[in-house]
């Protein structure tokens, strides 16, 4: 940790180009060390009205710029994140007990988040009516164009929270939005550096706003009518309850998943125990698409077993700002308490834990499970861990059933060596994407990125975000 570092970052709601105060402020702790990382001015529905019309009297001006403009911000926050990459990794280590080699993988993604949402800024078309098609078109002409919506209001996870609120703003802005952001309180300070960033990129005053503090903030941002679009990443429960909130207007959900993947009798079996491993305990389990259960052809499920388990072992825990540290705290002391409580379930249940189990603060030792009852939460709740669960089938017809049956539906991986198999896999699971050789983790930027059912609603992606960020207008002429 540099000296820098271990002071204790001050952090204030960014409205209308200002840097503003609260009263009452929160505390941010490292989760491994116990000590404050930052403080942080607690918000309420007062500084939330200012925020949204903050953002309202900005949105005509950002809407009128051209977008070359907007792209040349987004490409100039996008080498400001290459610049501070260090001490952003190093501020989401210790604010999220992330190990800090994948927080700096995540600062890496973020550039590219900006990058792309700049390219997609110079690119939102429109289209062509073809009114000839019917006799009453004669004489007239018809076009669709893209406006943007407005305001943006958008909440974020704590997981991955400089990448996935850089999916939020860049879209965003590139569409032409002013933007009312709610960071996780867990990662205000990261999320600062952020801010930061696209104020000295250039963006006008109020087109970007902050808003810190707890469920109530972000309950007032999404309930406000001057919002026109919400953008949400966060638990199922919660996105439902954006969703009631919201009425007429439109959301996009990211939302929870139950990272489900098949080990086929064909599969590359040496090609899926380190991905399962190391996908199901990076980020210690704590992403939407984390490997969680694994369904495994009863032909290869004691030698895939083996080793799942031996890979998992070699995995190093421990501080998340020591070099060589795999995976390091979950977000907090409560979350690692019940991740300990649903193995503890599942073992009630019948489950075997094969290796770890264990917590120490907020840490849990990486785990896989074998055995569990389908009805045990580590299989058909979002665990958020690092557990893994390996079940034995003989019907892959069954498993895709079972599959679509969920009620999440973000992303699932297969691993066969069959193209049948492959495209049948397809066809058959209802989910957001199927990846094919690989486990359900797996997300480059640029992806449609969503799911159905209890996953959500929408895609993210700068080029897809920027769809759901812009309303399409007709406008016919008369020649
Ligand atoms: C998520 O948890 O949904 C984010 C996954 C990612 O962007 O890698």
């Amino acid at each position: 940790m540099t000296k820098a570092m271990q002071d204790v970052i001050d952090v204030r709601h960014l409205i209308a180009g200002e840097w503003i105060a609260s009263p009452a402020t929160d505390v941010t702790t490292d989760p491994y060390r116990g000590t404050a990382v930052a403080r942080v001015a607690r918000g309420d529905a007062g500084v939330v009205d200012r925020a949204v019309a903050a953002a309202r009297a900005a949105a005509p001006g950002v809407a009128a710029m051209p977008a070359h403009e907007r792209a040349a911000i987004l490409h100039r926050a996008a080498a400001l994140i290459v610049e501070r990459a260090g001490e952003i990794g190093e501020t989401m280590a210790r604010e999220t007990g992330k190990a800090l080699g994948d927080a700096t993988g995540e600062v890496r993604r973020s550039q590219d988040t900006m990058t792309l949402s700049a390219e997609e800024a110079v690119r939102i078309e429109g289209s062509h009516v073809p009114l000839d098609a019917s006799a009453m078109g004669s004489g007239k002409i018809a076009f669709m164009l893209r406006f943007p919506v407005g305001v943006v209001g958008a909440v974020t996870p704590f997981n991955a929270p400089f990448n996935l609120a850089c999916h939020k703003i860049g879209p965003a802005f590139a569409a032409g939005n002013a933007c009312v952001l709610k960071p996780p309180p867990q990662a205000a300070a990261v999320v600062d550096r952020l801010a930061r960033i696209f104020e000295d990129a250039g963006a006008p005053p109020g087109a970007l706003n902050v808003v810190h503090g707890g469920a109530d903030v972000g309950r007032a941002l999404v309930a406000d009518p001057r919002v026109d679009f919400v953008t949400f990443t966060g638990s199922s429960g919660a996105g439902a309850a954006i969703k009631a909130a919201t009425g007429l207007r439109h959301v996009a959900l990211e939302l929870g998943g139950a990272g489900q993947t098949i080990v086929h009798a064909d599969g590359d079996l040496e090609r899926a125990a380190p991905m399962v491993a190391r996908n199901a305990m990076r980020l210690a389990g704590q992403s939407c698409i984390s490997v969680q259960t694994v369904y495994v052809h009863r032909s290869v499920l004691a030698r895939f077993t083996e080793m799942v388990v031996a890979e998992v072992e070699r995995l190093v825990t421990g501080d998340p700002l020591a070099e060589g540290t795999d995976i390091g705290t979950l977000i907090d002391e409560a979350a690692a308490r019940r991740v300990e409580s649903w193995i503890a379930e599942a073992r009630a249940g019948g489950a075997r834990i094969l290796t770890g189990g264990t917590r120490q603060g907020a840490a849990v030792t990486p785990t896989v499970i074998a055995d569990p009852q389908p009805t045990d939460r580590v299989v058909c709740d979002e665990v958020f861990g690092p557990v893994v669960s390996l079940v034995g089938y003989d019907d892959i017809e069954a498993v895709f059933r079972s599959v679509s049956e969920s009620r999440y539906g973000l992303q699932c991986g297969i691993f066969t060596a069959s193209n049948a198999v492959m495209l049948r896999a397809y066809r058959a699971i209802r989910t957001g994407g199927l990846i094919v050789n690989g486990t359900s983790t797996w997300r480059t930027d640029q992806l449609a990125y969503g799911g159905v059912k209890d996953s959500g609603i929408g895609r993210e992606g700068p080029r897809y975000a920027i769809r759901d960020m812009t309303e399409e207008r007709m406008i016919l002429f008369n020649m």
